[in-house]
């Protein structure tokens, strides 16, 4: 074997690969991200060699070496990737090897079809814990800013028009409801991605007595009790990507929560609304209008929840006519899942950031809360209390409504004699209903926008995204 011909096609070939075909073919260029995880693979693979008897503990210390010296300079950025040995796989092992003849030995009873997928569940699990680290911290920007705006009113919204009065802290409330789910849906994905497929070799395991449970306590792949898990069916295991699609899904409903977070920031930031106000850092101005202040992030946060969907479609339509088992066009695999972890995990890191330095105008918030008619509902559930059915209230109410606007005053403004013309049931305490403050008292249902509902719920929230650090009681013997 020539030095460093790719290791795969020793013996077959008398000729390598075409240039052009080694750049058609190559994944070095994006899968070199995969090498801390090919190198924690390959030592767990070489200690279980040296346990079934393949490795001598020379060897094994020879490759642990190797390994460890090579992940020092990829990491320093001192390592020379090579296009002609196609992948992170060969690029490692073929240098491992040149350093230490041991490392000839490395890939017994293992392929890259079980490796890659070692290596991308390993990678997944590496990066979305940090994800899941991210989202608490973007939950955590908008419990404090809703803190500091607690008292805050604001209309709440349907079909776009004013509807009825909320803190502007239970809308932000909305959004860490749906990014829990989010955190769930990527802990239950990384909980099935927790498998190992390392021993499955090529499609049909190996002939050798691999110890598979070893290497699956190596790296973690252990359920809640500490048992090792593996896969259980060896053509499964190399060729199926649910676990990356499970994530891009899972990505993808992050993305869009974000994006739909991102279209209120806009509408509030505009002249229309001026509800908040993003500090100068986290806008970006026009070069030709010297007035604009423009929310580009949360623009560019709507925006990128495209891809983050498209990749998801992507990897559906990648694996849909695949027949068994590994087939190349798993390749394609990797970019898809790496955009959709890196467009989620920046987009969350920068929303939690720019929340940190977003305030709320407070006065055009009430201002706009103090619209009479958001407490159109009130006033039809005080004729409820009077014992009237709900559906004759709301047409009672709709005729006040309408009555207001035709003599061009607001819903607060009919005087009682006005009201009591659609129903006697209307009384002098009546026109307490628009007070707002009462109208929130109110609301206190669990999950309401109410005056002691909110406060309760970003206290429940502090408690689950802030706990207190544990402090011992007794001291340290
Ligand atoms: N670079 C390949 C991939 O990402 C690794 C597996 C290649 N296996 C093979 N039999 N050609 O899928």
């Amino acid at each position: 074997m020539k030095e460093r011909e790719p290791v795969s096609r020793s013996g077959r070939f008398e000729q390598g690969p075409a240039a052009d075909v080694a750049k058609f073919t190559e994944s070095i260029s994006f899968d070199w991200r995969l090498w801390r995880q090919d190198i924690r693979g390959s030592v767990a693979h070489a200690r279980m060699l040296r346990k079934i008897g393949v490795l001598t503990a020379a060897e094994l210390s020879s490759i642990e070496a190797g390994l460890k010296e090579i992940g020092g300079e990829i990491e320093k950025g001192d390592f020379q990737w090579k296009l002609e040995l196609e992948d992170v796989h060969m690029n490692i092992e073929a240098e491992l090897t040149r350093r230490a003849p041991a490392g000839a030995k490395l890939h017994t009873g293992r392929s890259r079809n079980d490796q890659v997928a070692l290596d991308l569940r390993l990678w997944l699990r590496d990066e979305a814990g940090c994800l899941l680290e991210e989202i608490r911290q973007l939950q955590g920007a908008m419990i404090r800013l809703g803190e500091r705006h607690s008292s805050v009113l604001i209309p709440g919204y349907t079909h776009l028009q004013r509807a009825q009065p909320v803190h502007f802290a239970h809308h932000l409330l909305a959004y860490v409801e749906m990014l829990d789910r989010d955190f769930a849906r990527v802990t239950q994905a990384l909980d099935r991605n927790n498998v190992c497929p390392l021993g499955n070799g090529a499609l049909a395991g190996s002939t050798l007595p691999l110890d598979r449970n070893f290497v699956a306590a190596e790296l973690g792949f252990v359920d809640s009790r500490g048992r090792p898990r593996v896969t259980q069916n060896s053509m499964d295991g190399v060729s199926d990507r649910d676990f990356a699609i499970e994530f891009c899904a899972a990505a993808a409903l992050l993305a869009v929560h974000l994006s739909r977070l991102a279209e209120d920031l806009v509408l509030w930031a505009g002249t229309e609304f001026d509800f908040i106000r993003i500090a100068d850092a986290y806008t970006t101005g026009s070069s030709l209008m010297p007035q604009k202040k423009n929310p580009d992030i949360a623009e560019l946060t709507r925006g990128k929840s495209g891809r983050v969907i498209g990749n998801l479609m992507a990897l559906l339509t990648l694996l849909k006519g695949l027949p068994m088992t590994y087939n190349r066009d798993l390749q394609e695999d990797k970019e898809r899942l790496f955009d959709s972890m890196d467009t989620v995990r920046a987009t969350t890191r920068i929303c939690a950031a720019m929340l940190d330095n977003t305030s709320v105008k407070e006065q055009n918030c009430a201002k706009a809360a103090s619209d009479p008619a958001l407490l159109a509902t009130d006033l039809a559930d005080y004729l409820v209390r009077k014992g009237q059915p709900f559906r004759q209230a709301h047409h009672a109410v709709g005729a006040l409504v309408a009555m207001a606007e035709k003599g061009s005053k607001p819903l607060n403004q009919l005087t009682l004699a006005e009201l009591q013309s659609v129903t006697p049931l209307f009384a002098a305490d009546v026109l307490q209903t628009f007070d707002l403050a009462k109208a929130m008292d109110r609301r206190n249902l669990t999950g309401a926008p109410g005056s002691r509902e909110v406060p309760r719920q970003l206290a429940r929230w502090r408690k689950i995204l802030f706990p207190a650090p544990k402090t011992s009681t007794r001291a340290k013997k």
